[in-house]
């Protein structure tokens, strides 16, 4: 093959790529160097805002095959048939940190996964915990300041973190669960995904369910220690983007089996604690693990930017046979992320390869605006209905309606007869050796004794009391052996 030739943006023959013109040996640089002027412009345009949260992460492609019957609870094709292969894009996250941050890091996992079926994309966008810190979306903002980086300050600080929590009993399990031993995963590809909230599922027969989505790593749950973290975080700071790019790269594809938890519609009114809410789970007693098939990813993105740095994942997307449950989180966040999208990428982030859907395509009638690169077949008409065999609507809702009752406002969720904030705290808690009680003891003091306020620390170790007595005694002793050092 001919050596290629260097060209301008518009394909015009580059003559020096290193030398700029001038005016004259030694003087000033022409205007005229349109080679020049493009690549400083282009350079000075390179970054485009980076995710509020979850900056930080890697992608990967791959497939979801059915293993098993789930056609009695779901009409979604792409889950129709056991052997069906649906291709899959998944990006993996920490949350709190920036672009720059590192990745062993104790903080939560992102588990973006993006099915592309044949019905349109499904995003289903997890975290690599089951539960979460906090159950309404208005908190959230207000949540994520507390953790990330203190307008004055410039850094992380423990009495915004430990401050925020001290007002939100709700997030004592999840915070269990971050400083216990899973709180730094070895790598992405060791470490389990969840869909976290309650979705709804919905038959062929129009029947509804509640479903929680778990992916279990077929590589083994790997995760560092507090101090195994910090040392690779420091010399590493790309660790789980290496680990999962030379993975697959090597032909070792990572894996995770997917089971869903089942609960038929008709259950959730009356069961223990409200089976919408974020920050619970669903004991596997009330509702086994069903098995629905694998996850496998077998190929690295050509380009990190491109690929993963613009893909889009909406918990909004749903295809046929798949809907919202009433999680008020996942409400909000119904709305949250395209929002995000049309700031962060534009509005039409969806004709990117990796956000279009791949099985089929969109057939709609949103039109134009910035960058639009989908050209609309000639004589397509803009606007429905039309007399023109455009596309024309189902008719068909997505997923089985759900009842509804009482007066519009900010009430807060249905009571149900035991929602205390508490409880599974303390099983998480209770279900640990020793030793990993030890461990979780001394992670929760080494970030709760850097607090300067007596008062945010006495409110935090009452939310530990609350969960279990041992578990706040410990906590209280570790936290102020370290003051008193
Ligand atoms: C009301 C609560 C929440 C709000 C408002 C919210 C909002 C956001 C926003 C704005 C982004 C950036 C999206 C982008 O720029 O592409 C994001 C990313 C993300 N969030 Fe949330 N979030 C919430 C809760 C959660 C929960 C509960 C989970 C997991 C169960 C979660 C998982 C993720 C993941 C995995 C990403 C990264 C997606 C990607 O890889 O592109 N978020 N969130």
């Amino acid at each position: 093959m001919p050596q290629r030739v260097l060209t301008t943006e518009s394909g015009a023959p580059v003559a020096d790529n290193q030398n700029s013109a001038t005016a004259g040996v030694g003087g000033p640089i022409l205007l005229q160097d349109q080679h020049l002027l493009e690549k400083l412009a282009r350079f000075n345009r390179e970054r485009i805002p980076e995710r509020v949260v979850h900056a930080r992460g890697s992608g990967a492609y791959g497939y979801f095959e059915v293993t098993d019957d789930v056609t009695g609870f779901t009409s979604a094709d792409f889950l129709s048939e056991v052997g069906k292969k649906t291709e899959t894009f998944l990006r993996f996250s920490t949350v709190a940190d920036s672009l720059g941050g590192a990745d062993a890091v104790r903080d939560p996992r992102g588990f973006a996964l993006k099915f592309y079926t044949e019905e349109g994309n499904y995003d289903l966008v997890g975290n690599n915990t089951p539960v979460f810190f906090i159950k309404d979306p208005i908190k959230f903002p207000d949540f994520i300041h507390s953790q990330k980086r203190d307008p004055f300050t410039g850094k992380q600080e423990a009495d915004n973190v430990w401050d925020f929590w001290a007002h939100a009993p709700e997030a004592t399990h999840q915070i269990t669960w971050l400083m216990g031993d899973r709180g730094i995963p070895a790598s992405y590809r060791h470490m389990n995904g969840y869909g976290s909230h309650t979705y709804q599922w919905t038959n062929a027969q129009g029947e509804a369910f509640f479903v929680k989505y778990h992916f279990k790593t077929n590589q083994g749950i790997r995760s560092l220690s507090a101090e195994q973290g910090a040392e690779l975080a420091g010399q590493d700071a790309n660790s789980h983007q290496t680990d999962l790019l030379q993975a697959i790269e090597r032909g070792v594809n990572p894996s995770w089996t997917l089971y869903v938890q089942v609960m038929p519609a008709a259950e959730a009114a009356d069961y223990r604690f409200n089976p919408f809410d974020l920050t619970k789970v669903w004991p596997h007693k009330d509702y086994p693990l069903q098995r629905v098939g694998r996850l496998v990813l077998d190929r690295n993105p050509d380009n990190v930017f491109a690929e993963v740095e613009q893909a889009a994942f909406s918990p909004n997307n749903f295809v046929p046979g798949i809907g919202p449950s009433p999680d008020k989180m996942l409400q909000g966040r119904l709305f949250a992320y395209a929002d995000a999208h049309r700031y962060r990428l534009g509005v039409n982030h969806t004709q990117l390869a990796v956000n279009a859907p791949k099985a089929t395509q969109a057939n709609n009638y949103g039109r134009d605006g910035l960058m639009a690169a989908n050209a609309q077949g000639r004589g397509a008409k803009n606007y429905e209905p039309n007399s023109y065999d455009g596309p024309v609507e189902t008719g068909q809702p997505l997923a089985a309606p759900l009842a509804v009752s009482g007066y519009t406002g900010t009430h807060e969720a249905p009571a149900h007869t035991k929602d205390d904030d508490f409880f599974q705290a303390g099983e998480l808690y209770r279900l640990m050796s020793e030793e990993e009680k030890k461990r979780l003891v001394a992670n929760i003091a080494g970030g709760l004794s850097q607090v300067t306020r007596e008062d945010v620390i006495e409110k935090n170790l009452a939310h530990f009391h609350a969960a279990d007595a041992d578990y706040g005694k410990r906590v209280e002793e570790a936290v102020r052996a370290l003051r008193e050092d």
